[in-house]
This record gives C-alpha cells, structure tokens and sequence, in this order.
C-alpha cells in the first residue's frame, strides 16, 4: 500500500497540494482524474521521490519513502512522467536497459536483457530496438518510455499520462497491459487519465484531485458519476450506462 500523510507541496507562498490523508491499495489499476493544475502530477513526483515534500511523508508498504536508498526505492516503484525530455541520443534499448540498472548497475545480464526483450515486446516495439529515440514517432517514443518503466519490475507503477500521443489502438493496448499487469503479475498499477471513458472502463479505484486535494475517492461507479464529474470540471457531462459498461458523455 502506498500512504499519503499530511502532505502538501507549495512553491513560494502557493500551495499547490495538500492531502491529509490517501491509501492507494496494494493491487489493481487505480486511476488519478482531475483537471489542468489539480496536482495530479505534483503527487507523483512526491509519491516516486522526484520531487521533496513541503511536508508530510509517503509509507511504501509502511516504509518510508526518505528512508530508502536510490536503488532500493527504484526496485520497488517505478514511474513514467509526463514529460520525457530526454536529450541525449539513445536507441530504445539503451533507453529500457536503464530499467534494468537498480539490478545490474549497467552489466546487464541474461535476465536483464530478457526483461528488456520482454518489455519492447509488451509494448509492440520489436524490431525498433537500434533505432534512436529521435528517429521515432511520438507515440512510438512513448511507448519506449512505458516499456523502461515494464522493464524495471517492480510491485507498484506509477504512469502520468500514458495514452499521451497514442492512437486508439494502442491506447487500448497501453491499458490492457497495464490491466494484466496488475492482474496475472499482482502490479500495483497508479496512471493519470485524462480520458474519463479509459478510466472508467480500466481502473478498479479513481481518486479525483481538485485544486491539489483530492476530493473523491472509491470504486469507478462511486466516483465516475456525472454529479461528482460536472463540478470537477465545470462541464456538462452524463454518464451512462451501455451493456453494464460506464459511458462518459461530455457536452462542450
Ligand atoms: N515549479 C513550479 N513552480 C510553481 N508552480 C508550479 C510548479 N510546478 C507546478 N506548479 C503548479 O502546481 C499546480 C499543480 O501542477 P501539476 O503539474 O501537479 O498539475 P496536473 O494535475 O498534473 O495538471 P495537468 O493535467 O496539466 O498535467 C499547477 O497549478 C502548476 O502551475
Ligand atoms: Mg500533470
């Protein structure tokens, strides 16, 4: 389980987020909604150690996250940030071998390089192992990323916005694997969707942030429903339901 504790983050005098108190269960694919600026992001950077708290703490199945050395934290959670500016010039195996890096310290070994394999392949990147990361399109980069993250194995993956640049189909693909992850592999999978619809039709918990607090939390049909969706964004939105699916409308 990852617990959030009284933590908050502000640059300056503006807070930015402020969360007394978030368990996201051990297990499951759990879903972040919320609009531009609510903090989504900011909490992902505290929870993975990107960025340092202005206070409270985050317990790794009840260690601290200070607490921990680099390489120990990164054989533990992994994360995919939303912005991947990455300048040097890496081919993507390079790039999903540094996965592998809080195991072998750059000797990949046998089971490094299968896990590397393993995850260009989960990503549908085979055969894209020698290209650079310049030489790809955007989607196909993103899904390098997400594969560095697949390759580094750990209990609990955090991915701020995957479906970034993604077409629908691999969209689909990205939550689908990230699903299995969570289900055939016992993952504990953390992603950012801004598409309500994927949130609804993948996740098993949603925690909607508002304003750097987290406002609701709970099942996908406690918390996808159009009374707590309309005020979070400020929108007319219904939401249905099709064939026992949910189905988020949105009136712009
Ligand atoms: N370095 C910074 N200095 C000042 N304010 C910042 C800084 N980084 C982020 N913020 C502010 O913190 C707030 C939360 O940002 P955050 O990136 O966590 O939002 P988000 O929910 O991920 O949004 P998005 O959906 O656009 O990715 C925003 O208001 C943002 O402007
Ligand atoms: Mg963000």
């Amino acid at each position: 389980m990852i617990r959030v504790q009284d933590l908050s983050k502000h640059y300056g005098a503006k807070p930015v987020l402020d969360i007394d108190a978030l368990d996201l269960p051990k297990g499951g694919v759990a879903a972040i909604i919320g609009p531009n600026g609510a903090g989504k992001s900011t909490l992902l950077s505290l929870i993975s150690r990107l960025d340092t708290p202005s206070a409270g703490s985050v317990l790794l199945d009840g260690d601290d996250i200070r607490s921990l050395k680099s390489d120990a934290l990164a054989r533990r959670l992994a994360v995919l940030r939303q912005d991947n500016a990455l300048t040097a010039r890496l081919t993507v195996r390079d790039l999903v071998a540094f996965g592998r890096y809080p195991y072998s310290r750059g000797r990949l070994t046998a089971t490094d390089q299968a896990k590397v394999d393993e995850a260009l392949g989960l990503v549908g990147l085979d055969g894209f192992e020698d290209r650079f990361l310049d030489e790809l399109s955007g989607g196909q980069r993103q899904r390098a990323f997400i594969a560095l993250v697949l390759a580094q194995d750990t209990d609990y993956a955090l991915f701020d916005e995957p479906l970034n640049s993604l077409d629908i189909n691999h969209a689909v693909a990205v939550m689908r694997l990230l699903r299995r992850a969570a289900d055939e592999l016992g993952k504990t999978v953390v992603v950012v969707l801004h598409d309500l619809n994927f949130a609804a039709r993948h996740a098993d918990h949603v925690i909607a942030m508002q304003a750097g607090r987290v406002v609701h939390t709970g099942t996908v049909p406690e918390v996808i429903r159009a009374e707590l969706l309309k005020p979070l964004y400020g929108m007319d939105i219904n939401v249905s339901t099709i064939d026992g699916r949910l189905i988020v409308d949105v009136f712009g």
